[in-house]
């Protein structure tokens, strides 16, 4: 098992956070879809108790993005498949590049809702952040609109980069897949 990036290949590391990032962030997107939907009394204050753990597990979201971002950063990028249309290449590195983006502009912005709203976010239960911005209803009401927009785009990006990433397994039959899934090349 190679731990770092080659130049062809991603090492554990890389393949690890891909995958957990990629979890986390399609369960926050589900979570809170389905929070907002669910009628502001009864259910014994579930709507309350999950958007508490959305913030907690948003902001672990964040952590998780710093971390990728900085071991991206000090790693060799493996090249994409060779047999790619230059358009893909240029396609596959700006969706990566926008979902690095996504990453931090969505816990931000719901950060700054929070905050917009004077709720305080506890960082897992052991003290409340700083405020960031000051209280202000309007811009409460635009934050949850554009956080709202935010996890739609990502829910576009994840569309096209799982239905390109398994295209390219099953129909060109090519490593692009693969190369995400294991850091031994296929014999
Ligand atoms: C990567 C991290 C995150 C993702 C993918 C995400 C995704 C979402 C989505 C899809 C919604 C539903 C939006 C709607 O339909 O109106 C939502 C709602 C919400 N999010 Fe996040 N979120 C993240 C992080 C955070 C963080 C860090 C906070 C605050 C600290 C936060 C606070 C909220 C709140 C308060 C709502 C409910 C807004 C309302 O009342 O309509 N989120 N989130
Ligand atoms: C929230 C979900 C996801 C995010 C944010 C995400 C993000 C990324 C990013 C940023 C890269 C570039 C490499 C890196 O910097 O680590 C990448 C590569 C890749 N992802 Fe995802 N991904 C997600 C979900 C998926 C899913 C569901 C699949 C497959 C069904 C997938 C398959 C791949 C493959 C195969 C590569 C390697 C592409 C190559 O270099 O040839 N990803 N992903």
């Amino acid at each position: 098992m190679n731990i770092f990036n080659t130049a062809e290949r991603y090492g554990a590391v890389a393949i690890t956070l891909h995958w957990i990032v990629a979890l986390w962030l399609g369960g926050l997107v589900a979570m809170g879809l389905y929070m907002v939907g669910l009628p502001d009394v009864g259910f014994d204050k579930l709507k309350i108790t999950l958007i508490l753990y959305h913030k907690e597990l948003g902001l672990a979201a964040l952590v998780a993005a710093t971390i990728r971002l900085a071991w991206r950063m000090t790693s060799k990028l493996p090249a994409l498949v060779s047999t790619l249309p230059y358009w893909q290449k240029v396609a596959a590195r700006l969706v990566h590049l926008s979902f690095y983006g996504l990453m931090f502009a969505l816990p931000v912005s719901g950060l700054l809702m929070s905050s917009a709203a004077a709720i305080p976010v506890s960082v897992f239960g052991m003290f409340d952040l700083p405020d960031l911005v000051a209280p202000s209803e309007a811009m409460f009401r635009r934050l949850i609109d554009v956080h709202r927009w935010l996890g739609y785009a990502l829910l576009l990006l994840i569309g096209l980069h799982a239905g390109a990433a398994l295209m390219h397994h099953f129909v060109k039959r090519d490593d692009t897949l693969q190369k995400m899934l294991s850091s031994k090349a296929a014999r």
